[in-house]
């Protein structure tokens, strides 16, 4: 039985490691972004959604293997269940990369096949891969028989669009999907729109492309076998509760990162727990940050994805302009997030 067969009968998303708060991560995740997603980013997301399931940044399969993996790779072990996702085309260096993910500890290792970008088209991979199934499925294979021989093997899965350019029927869709299930991917992660590659920046094709849920919802309903994950657009507790009647789960990106409170709210609203306020929240991350400024890491650099702890509230704005203003300075320390904090009229827990 090859490792895509053995992927295949276990009948449902793997749950390799043995833990059942993986299986459960697949309601909600918080998505890959680059530059924003990185370790002190998914530190500070699984303290406000301890049930969530994390994404890296994309990482190129070459960099895994020859970069700085110290850096490309840092993860804290505070952040699982935590995916590696990557980027490439090359059956073989993907499959070498998956193996060097899941050595480092990481739970999943995610293909990217929604990045529009002109440099990961140059590159012929990301997007441009829902036009060649047959690569994708190739790369899958390859991954996971690599990391089938691994002692805890980790799940393959990919992250697609739901099509490129004028690509606008569903069967081609599902196609590309079967396909890449038959060489033993369980688990797709729909961001519900198509990829336009030409004429279309990155960021425009987050938002003009049109949603369509109900594409992720049919799959879900036709392949009941495959864990369907939905992401785009996703921007309320309400929005994102609605999805669970249709598909396994659903990823946030831009809202959770410019609201993460959001993420809180989920969390504790579909797993349970109590709810904590921001500013418990923030000060529950003081000896992470502690720990990192004594390691010489820069306030910045966490406090970068602190900013939008307070959006829409009172003293959110001065919160976010005292982190920003003040945290590339040298020595900026705690005190200055205590700082911010005070502005928030949270004062009555300022620290003793
Ligand atoms: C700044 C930024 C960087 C992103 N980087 C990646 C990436 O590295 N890999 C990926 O698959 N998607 C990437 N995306 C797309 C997101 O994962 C997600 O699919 C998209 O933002 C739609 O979800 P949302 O509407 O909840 O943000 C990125 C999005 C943003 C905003």
């Amino acid at each position: 039985m090859t490792a895509a067969d053995q992927h295949q009968e276990s009948g449902k998303f793997p749950d390799l490691r043995g833990t059942t708060r993986y299986a459960a991560s697949l309601r909600l995740s918080v998505a890959p972004m680059m530059d924003w997603t990185d370790t002190h980013c998914r530190v500070f997301h699984r303290l406000l959604a301890p049930h969530a399931r994390l994404y890296t940044e994309m990482v190129h399969a070459n960099a895994v293997i020859h970069g700085d993996r110290s850096r490309l790779l840092a993860m804290d072990p505070v952040e699982h269940p935590v995916a590696l996702q990557l980027g490439g085309s090359e059956p073989e260096l993907l499959a070498q990369a998956a193996v060097i993910g899941a050595q480092l500890g990481f739970d999943e290792v995610n293909l990217n096949c929604g990045c529009p970008s002109d440099r990961v088209q140059a590159g012929r991979f990301g997007a441009c891969l829902m036009r060649e199934p047959a690569l994708v499925a190739g790369s899958v294979a390859a991954m996971i028989e690599a990391v089938s021989t691994l002692e805890t093997p980790v799940p393959v899965t990919v992250k697609c669009r739901l099509g490129v350019d004028d690509d606008h029927r569903y069967e081609v869709f599902r196609d590309f999907v079967d396909e890449v299930a038959a060489a033993g991917c369980r688990m797709f992660v729909v961001h519900a729109r198509n990829a336009w590659l030409k004429g279309l920046s990155p960021k425009e094709n987050r938002e003009v492309p049109p949603l369509r849920y109900d594409w992720a919802y049919a799959l879900k309903r036709e392949r009941p076998e495959l864990a369907v994950i939905v992401n785009g657009g996703i921007a309320t507790q309400e929005e994102a509760t609605a999805h669970l009647d249709h598909a396994d789960g659903a990823m946030l990106g831009r809202a959770a990162y410019h609201d993460p409170w959001l993420l809180h709210r989920l969390d504790v609203a579909w797993f349970g727990g109590q709810l904590r306020t921001r500013g418990e929240l923030l000060r529950a991350l003081r000896p992470y940050v502690e720990a990192q400024l004594a390691r010489g890491v820069f306030l910045k650099h966490i406090t970068r994805h602190l900013l939008g702890l307070f959006h829409g509230e009172r003293g959110g704005r001065a919160f976010r302009q005292i982190l920003s203003e003040g945290a590339h300075r040298p020595g900026a320390d705690w005190s200055l997030v205590e700082a911010a904090l005070a502005v928030t009229g949270h004062k009555e827990q300022a620290a003793a």
